[in-house]
């Protein structure tokens, strides 16, 4: 029990993916869990099953965009669980149109989803955290921050993301504020599941890509956030960590022909 007597905000914490398993995760180590989402079944349908399993999870409608609504959001959380000691920025939406064919308010809405989003909660959680001398930021980035995987709002988005975690790491570090990255690779979420519909094999031709050669599972991704958003990870600040089954570190295909005359890397078998 890492978290008893803390209090977490997910943001995008209904999400079936991993918004929604790092908030069960959370709740289920002890943590008090607002799970914050613009879509409110969901928001609900996250919290009733952390209640149902005996942890505390309150749903909260927000949209990160809306200062207003995020100032609300951690008022609501500090009433109901006390002032928050962990914010997990999670919520995004990404629009997979190249450059020139983007729409600008889609393309918009990407980076203030993610980057203004994370901006505003991270304002309206701190003077709190200062005020206590302690506080935890997570923030989930994507590989797509650090190499070319298309949708450039998004990826865009998310390497501002980075930065701004680092800076809050290094404006606060002197008064007990972490604030570190994760970084997924693939994982089986909706997002996915809605281009499989589409392309049955799209997940089996992925693993392909990854070192480790299959996608992650979401309980990776919570794994890791758990263990940065706990006091094990006391002295580390203004980190990303990917959690991407090696697929930023490189692949065999490259280094396979590179050097075509010496014997295939352990695991670079065709592709
Ligand atoms: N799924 C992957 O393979 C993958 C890969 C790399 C990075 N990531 C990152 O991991 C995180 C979770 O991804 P996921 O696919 O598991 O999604 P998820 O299941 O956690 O769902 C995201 C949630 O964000 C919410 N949201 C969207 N806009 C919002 C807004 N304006 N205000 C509040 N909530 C809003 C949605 O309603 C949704 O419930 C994201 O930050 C994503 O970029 C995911």
């Amino acid at each position: 029990m890492r978290f008893l007597d803390r209090t977490a905000i997910v943001t995008g914490g209904g999400g079936h993916g991993l918004g929604g398993a790092i908030a069960r995760s959370l709740a289920k180590e002890g943590a008090r869990v607002a799970v914050a989402d613009r879509d409110r079944d969901m928001a609900e349908s996250v919290a009733a099953a952390i209640t149902a399993t005996g942890g505390e999870a309150l749903p909260i409608t927000v949209d990160v965009r809306r200062p207003d609504q995020v100032q609300a959001m951690a008022e609501t959380a500090s009433k109901a669980f006390g002032e928050p000691d962990i914010l997990i920025n999670n919520a995004f939406t990404s629009c997979p149109d190249s450059i020139l064919e983007a729409d600008l308010d889609d393309w918009t809405r990407d980076v203030d989803v993610i980057l203004k989003g994370a901006f505003l909660c991270a304002r309206a959680v701190l003077p709190a955290m200062l005020e206590r001398g302690r506080g935890v930021i997570v923030s989930l980035s994507t590989v797509n921050a650090h190499t070319y995987v298309g949708a450039s709002a998004y990826s865009a988005a998310k390497a501002g993301l980075e930065s701004l975690s680092r800076s809050i790491a290094v404006e606060y570090a002197r008064h007990g504020i972490r604030s570190n990255v994760v970084i997924p690779g693939t994982f089986a979420t909706e997002a996915w599941e809605l281009r499989r519909q589409r392309h049955p094999d799209i997940l089996e031709r992925l693993a392909h890509w990854y070192p480790t050669g299959r996608i992650g599972e979401v309980e990776e991704i919570a794994a890791a956030v758990l263990f940065l958003a706990s006091d094990e990870a006391s002295w580390i600040t203004g980190a990303t960590l990917p959690v991407d089954g090696g697929l930023l570190a490189g692949n065999p295909w490259f280094g396979r022909d590179a050097h075509p005359d010496e014997q295939p890397p352990h695991g670079g078998g065709a592709q």
